[in-house]
């Protein structure tokens, strides 16, 4: 897709389509040319709402207001009615008065987030026509916005948005064709395409060599072999290192603690936390944020077989901490043990994970929700208030002693699951938590993306499939760490 600003009056701005924001459900702007049919149409002007007039093609959209969250949802309620037309193009126009680069870009990232389709295995695909969209910040109000800004606000909406959307593709291609060796290409790719990104990808002999067992006994049974993969993104002159680490598993059977047949569809999603360092990696090196950021994922199946790891094993995890296995089915948390624990060792200034690790942070939070853990309040606080802005749903949760001791193992130093079937979201946190140096407690953070990582039910901008997860609240979460360091 293609966004052009211009300070040519909106009137005046050639193209096929017009879209206008009823914003406040106010009827009365100079941009609104069909107050009559509207309100014959009952249209009110509420999020989601929308027509297409197609005599006039005017698109008029409903806006609650012009917090950025409903601006995308506005915007993708403007793509999604034009997405079935001939028409190539539209022109909107930017509030001068109350609008900022902030909801710009938020309204450009809710167009490219909807205009994502999965469709690579339809003999018959959807042909879509439309292309471009013209941005008019038509001056008529005495506050005025900058067409620099407006073309910064364009190009960063459309680089965000795009970051979710690779990650979407990542993890709605099928298990078969998505193995852990794609991972190590996909990445390698980004690295090539992208300034300052290089790539190093390990196979199984490293993983041996780095005694890594607790990653290595997830893969056993599975016939592709495992990846761990690390990519670093390196500005001159970072000021930060933050390092990401996600869950990658391409799939996820359970393992001998196989998953109910209706449990396992959309196990190819479990590779979302993977999914969302390639993005993240993407963004932040197009909008050439100024941190060394890293991205490492732990890549490999969870399957069944005459070797598969098993219940009663004991695994010994890089760091030396040995676990009782009872559940293999409680995987992730396996493989991202070594990987954190491989993290570390670059001395991060935060470090955080993603994975869907948990159905119980879908029972406990809802599906359109990600949980924060970590060992700091304040820390958790932090990236919840920079997630919000983000569009993405988190909530923080917060640990306690009684489940600290949940985890404990009779042979072991630890099992790998809890001994109650509550709180599963929190005492798979504090499994993790073991591996943490105590230099870097308070610098980590877990996020459980289970729940928002695939959308079984279209819900606001999010199709079927992936939501790309992760990817846009760790971009606001870098910008305001930025902006503190500037
Ligand atoms: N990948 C799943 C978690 C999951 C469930 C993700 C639903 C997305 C949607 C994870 O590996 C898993 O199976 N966890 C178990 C842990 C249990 C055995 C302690 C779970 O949540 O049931
Ligand atoms: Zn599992
Ligand atoms: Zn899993």
């Amino acid at each position: 897709m293609q966004y052009i600003a211009t300070n040519e009056p909106l009137n005046e701005v050639k193209s096929q389509a017009t879209i206008v924001l009823i914003v406040d459900k106010n009827l009365d702007h100079t941009w609104v040319k069909h107050k009559e049919i509207l309100e014959n149409l009952n249209f009110k002007g509420t999020n989601e709402e929308g027509v297409l007039l197609s005599e006039s093609l005017h698109v008029y959209v409903g806006c609650d207001s012009l917090e950025v969250e409903d601006l995308r949802l506005a915007a993708a309620k403007a793509y999604s009615l034009l997405k079935p037309t001939k028409i190539k193009s539209a022109k909107v126009g930017v509030y001068a008065n109350v609008c900022s680069y902030l909801s710009i870009r938020a309204f450009i990232e809710g167009f490219e987030l909807a205009s994502y389709n999965y469709q690579e295995y339809k003999k018959e695909k959807t042909q879509t026509h439309f292309e471009t969209l013209h941005v008019s910040v038509q001056e008529f109000s005495d506050k005025q916005i900058e067409l620099s800004t407006v073309q910064k606000a364009l190009k960063d909406g459309k680089v965000i948005a795009e970051a979710a959307n690779l990650s979407k593709q990542v993890i709605n291609t099928p298990p078969q064709d998505f193995t852990p060796i794609e991972f190590e290409k996909k990445a390698h790719e980004l690295a090539d395409e992208l300034e300052n990104v290089t790539c190093k990808s390990y196979d199984e002999n490293f993983l041996k060599q780095e005694k890594m067992e607790s990653f290595l006994a997830v893969n056993r049974a599975s016939v592709h072999p495992p990846r761990l993969v690390h990519l670093v993104y390196k500005p001159k002159e970072a000021k930060k290192r933050i390092i990401y680490v996600g869950k990658g598993l391409t799939y996820d059977s359970g393992g001998l603690s196989l998953k109910p047949s209706t449990s396992m569809v959309t196990m190819k999603a479990d590779k979302s936390g993977g999914a969302a360092v390639l993005g993240i990696i993407q963004a932040v090196a197009k909008l050439e944020l100024p941190f060394e950021i890293h991205g490492i994922i732990g890549a490999t199946e969870n399957m069944i077989g005459g070797n598969a790891y098993k219940p009663d094993d004991v695994l010994i995890s890089r760091n030396g901490v040995s676990i009782e296995v009872k559940n293999t089915d409680a995987e992730g948390r396996l493989v991202l043990c070594d990987c954190l624990d491989y993290a570390q060792d670059f001395e991060p200034d935060y470090l955080i994970d993603m994975a869907t690790l948990t159905g119980a942070c879908v029972v406990a939070l809802g599906e359109f929700t990600s949980g924060i853990l970590g060992n700091s309040e304040e820390l958790q606080h932090k990236f919840y208030n920079s997630s919000k802005r983000s569009g993405e749903l988190t909530t923080p949760l917060y640990s306690n002693p009684y489940l600290e001791k949940t985890i404990k193992s009779e042979i072991a130093d630890v099992c790998n699951i809890s001994n109650t079937r509550y709180g599963g979201a929190i005492t798979a946190g504090i499994f993790l938590s073991k591996f943490i140096r105590k230099e870097y407690k308070d610098k980590w953070l877990h996020l459980d993306i289970a729940g928002p990582a695939f959308v079984e039910r279209p819900w606001g901008y999010n199709q079927f499939g992936a939501s790309g997860a992760g990817v846009r609240m760790n971009i606001t979460f870098l910008e305001d760490l930025a902006r503190e360091d500037a």
